[in-house]
């Protein structure tokens, strides 16, 4: 007789060691903002109750990748454990060479020095803000070529991230001299957390192959974005997500990664490629700025927890209840009438917080003020993604971003589903005053990056 399947989706885990969190009043939250200059960034961990910042190195780590840890081999040269890590890394993506970095973005800085440069046009369906920033710190240009159904938060697509193809020929038959290499974010963190079909990136590979680019993945959320294409694109329901990984990685001629997002790692990542030559420029930066390419920036016992970590994010049980926890916050947001990007991604749920806060001019930060209110409201910590982020242009002058969009991005096996609950409650209250919360200004800032130390003060 077949198994009668559960409606409740459980966390796939019990938990095996905890960790306090501090509840606070509403005067000391409003005190922590203004010390902090309005920034969340600037604010102590220890006073944020429950941490949506980041799902970037937020997860919690198993028992297994614990066990890695002690197994740790912290040998300079030539350790076991970069052997376990190069096993699990080419048994998904089987590219020729693998460099390990501290993290992502160690990587990305490491490509673009030798690929970037004053004159260089780099595309992807959107840059992250560390992969913008790296190409632009080189002198090149970091182009965004997101699908138009990408730019629509309230329009359903089962493949919101996925590349303007159309686009890219465009931008590859007229400069395609001044293009290294093009790249393609899975899942497109920036662009509210949404997939990209395997179609979508063959279809941007043929284009490469048609003008002679190498494609690069950035593939920080690959696991997430290889369940998407199981459940949602036509043909591949009973394919293995190892199998649509390898897959994926089959298209590209190399990646950049972040192991602090889908290979569950609290720290790590990697640069991989087939270009044998172009690995040896790389390699050789990595040697000045990272290490050994044996560790690159990474201790032994972390290169284990990211190989195990490997393992356990392609698992079945694991995705489904990852994927369904975003989707009961993000519902449950969508019917208490917040608006929010449609369908839900893998990491997070985006509010569209220029329609929320709809009183606010993009150039007031409606996010940032969004994301302020929700810290004062429940101690929940958020990320504005939009005018704060990227509006700031390299010649110095401002343009409101394509969206405004506040990240509520859920850490990987962390919290449970009354802290999801909770969440809620919080972002609902503030979404019934939302008409009345003042906008920011900005009161001191950098040139770069401009969101992780900037400091802002409410518009009265
Ligand atoms: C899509 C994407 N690329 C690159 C990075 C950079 O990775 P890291 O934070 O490890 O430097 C991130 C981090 O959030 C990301 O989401």
């Amino acid at each position: 007789m077949a198994e009668e399947p559960f409606r409740t989706i459980i966390e796939p885990f019990r938990i095996h060691s905890v960790e306090p969190m501090r509840l606070t009043t509403r005067a000391e939250r409003a005190a922590a903002l203004s010390r902090a200059g309005y920034n969340l960034f600037e604010l102590r961990a220890e006073d944020v109750l429950i941490d949506l910042l980041t799902d970037s190195g937020t997860g919690a780590m198993s028992a297994e990748q614990w066990a890695g840890v002690q197994r740790g081999n912290e040998a300079y040269a030539g350790s076991p454990s970069f052997e376990r890590f190069r096993a699990a890394v080419t048994g998904l993506f089987p590219f020729r060479q693998i460099l390990p970095t501290h993290q992502g973005r160690a990587a990305e800085k490491i490509l673009f020095t030798v690929t970037g440069g004053p004159g260089r046009v780099i595309p992807n369906n959107t840059h992250f803000d560390t992969t913008r920033a790296n190409i632009e710190f080189t002198g090149a240009q970091a182009v965004d070529l997101p699908s138009p159904e990408g730019l629509q938060p309230a329009l359903r697509h089962p493949f919101k991230g996925n590349m303007d193809v159309a686009a890219l020929r465009e931008l590859l038959a007229g400069s395609g001299a001044h293009v290294p290499l093009v790249m393609l974010t899975v899942t497109n963190n920036s662009g509210g957390g949404q997939p990209v079909s395997l179609a979508n990136i063959r279809a941007v590979r043929e284009a490469c192959d048609r003008y002679g680019k190498p494609l690069f993945l950035d593939a920080c959320r690959f696991a997430e974005n290889a369940w998407f294409i199981k459940t949602r694109e036509p043909g591949y329901a009973d394919v293995p997500v190892a199998e649509i990984v390898r897959q994926m990685a089959a298209l590209a001629d190399g990646m950049t990664m972040s192991a602090k997002k889908d290979p569950l790692a609290n720290i790590g990542g990697w640069l991989a490629l087939n270009d044998d030559s172009l690995a040896e420029q790389c390699r050789n930066l990595e040697i000045l700025t990272e290490g050994f390419p044996t560790y690159g920036g990474l201790a032994g016992r972390d290169l284990e927890a990211i190989a195990q970590g490997l393992n356990e994010c392609i698992d079945d049980s694991y995705l489904r209840y990852r994927v369904r926890s975003i989707a009961y916050l993000g519902e449950a947001l969508e019917s208490a009438g917040v608006p929010v990007v449609v369908p839900f991604g893998g990491h997070a749920v985006f509010i569209d917080a220029r329609a929320l806060l709809a009183h606010l001019d993009p150039l007031q930060y409606p996010g940032q003020a969004l994301a302020c209110a929700l810290y004062t409201e429940g101690g929940v910590r958020a990320c504005e993604i939009g005018t704060v982020m990227f509006g700031l242009q390299p010649d110095g002058t401002e343009v409101p971003a394509a969206m405004d969009l506040v990240r509520l991005a859920v850490p990987r096996r962390t919290y449970t589903q009354s802290h999801l609950d909770y969440v809620i409650e919080a972002v609902t209250r503030v979404a019934s005053r939302a008409a009345r919360l003042p906008g920011m200004r900005i009161v001191s800032q950098p040139r770069q990056l401009r969101h992780f130390t900037a400091r802002f003060a409410p518009l009265h």
